[in-house]
């Protein structure tokens, strides 16, 4: 956010925290607590929201220089996106036109001599624009294949705004303006476009990629299942609440943002005193705070199984072990606080969910996040709002 976006938020804020209040959606939402657990349902969002819909990859940086790639097989559909020789992004169906091999051995690094991928299975290679460039044995073994159709399969990815989306399904194109919906505004001003990947880590859990997703939307819940831990630096149940397209944002307040009624605003340092949590339909968090920011990608596996991608990016590379250590226990720390507060909680959640008990899920008017979530479910997959 530009500067004087971040003094209003911070005003906004300060307002909240004065009279212990948040930003309110206008009703009580009710979900049907089969919508957690319905197998047919789980189908339908697998095709709709992940493989027909565009997915938030990450911010440019994952991937900055030619040669660069980055691959992940959780939508259905096993993707490799690489920045090729120009600078340009390019996405493939990761499926050798061979016997079906993926095309390379980790989910992120540098193309073989920056410029090219070798199959692991037989060796057969294509260019970072996905041309099918060197077939072993070929002359012999392959005479009568016509290469010039045997390139990778391209897939629909853009870059803007310092965001890269692609869209797993090759018959599919999207427009990343109205996918952002004008959520690029909570992302620009604090150099989102080059900062360093620290990393990711993998979680699985053993409950809904829903239920997952719903933990990131209050804040409701900070002082009851964190009080050792988060609300001891964010206020709980305060934020404000923005809509962008099937987007949102909300701002949270830390407990020093008091301090700031003594200070000029011309000297605010905005960031230190508020957290965003950026939320892009359907599945990813972009939490900014302090100085740095982290994404949490979540990918469903089944109705009861899901999995989670945190990855943490900082304003630059540690300069010395000491520092990458530092920013690596940092990230240990936050993802231990997701996985031991929340996602035990959420676990025993799904349980009960799945015990068979007709009943309704009650989404409060002070989680506009949770009930903005559930409402853009509801109408991309034609589930009526009860
Ligand atoms: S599967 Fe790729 S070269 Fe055989
Ligand atoms: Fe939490």
């Amino acid at each position: 956010m530009e500067r004087e976006l971040l003094i209003e938020e911070v005003k906004t804020l300060l307002d909240l925290v004065d009279c212990n209040s948040t930003t309110l959606a206008d009703s009580v939402m009710e979900i049907d607590a089969t919508e957690y657990i319905d197998s047919a349902l789980f189908q339908q969002e697998k095709i709709e929201l992940f493989r027909n819909y565009p997915q938030f990859v990450g911010p440019s940086c994952m991937i900055p220089e030619p040669g660069d790639y980055f691959a992940f097989d959780d939508t259905g559909i096993p993707i490799l996106i690489v920045r090729n020789t120009e600078g340009v992004l390019k996405a493939f169906v990761n499926i050798c036109s061979h016997r079906g091999a993926p095309l390379n051995e980790c989910d992120h690094g540098k193309a073989r001599k920056g410029r090219m991928f070798s199959c692991p299975y037989h060796g057969w290679s294509y260019d970072l624009d996905g041309k099918l460039i060197g077939v072993p044995f070929g002359k012999e073994g392959f005479d009568s294949i016509d290469r010039s159709v045997l390139g990778l399969r391209p897939l629909d990815v853009q870059e803007k705004h310092g965001c890269i989306f692609v869209m797993p399904n090759p018959e599919l194109t999207f427009d990343i303006d109205q996918v952002l919906g004008g959520l690029e505004e909570r992302l620009s001003g604090f150099g989102f476009q080059d900062h360093y990947y620290l990393g990711a880590k993998q979680v699985h859990t053993n409950f809904s990629w829903k239920l997952n997703m719903d933990t990131f939307h209050e804040y409701y819940h900070f002082e009851f299942l964190h009080p050792d831990s988060i609300a001891q630096m964010a206020y709980s149940n305060i934020s404000t609440y923005h809509q962008y397209g099937r987007n949102h944002s909300m701002g949270s307040p830390t407990l020093q943002i008091t301090d700031l009624k003594t200070v000029p605003e011309d000297q605010w340092n905005p960031r230190s005193y508020s957290s965003y949590v950026n939320y892009i339909f359907p599945n990813v968090v972009i939490f900014v705070v302090e100085d740095h920011f982290q994404t949490w990608r979540v990918y469903p596996i089944s109705p009861d199984r899901s999995v989670v991608y945190h990855s943490m990016f900082v304003p630059q590379a540690p300069a010395n072990e000491e520092e990458r250590l530092e920013r690596d226990a940092y990230h240990q720390m936050i993802n231990d606080v997701a996985v031991t507060e929340d996602y035990g909680l959420v676990d025993k959640i799904h349980r009960g969910l799945n015990c068979g008990i007709d009943r309704k899920v009650l989404v409060g008017r002070n989680e506009p996040g949770v009930q903005n979530m559930h409402r853009q479910l509801h109408e991309v997959l034609g589930i009526d709002q009860v």
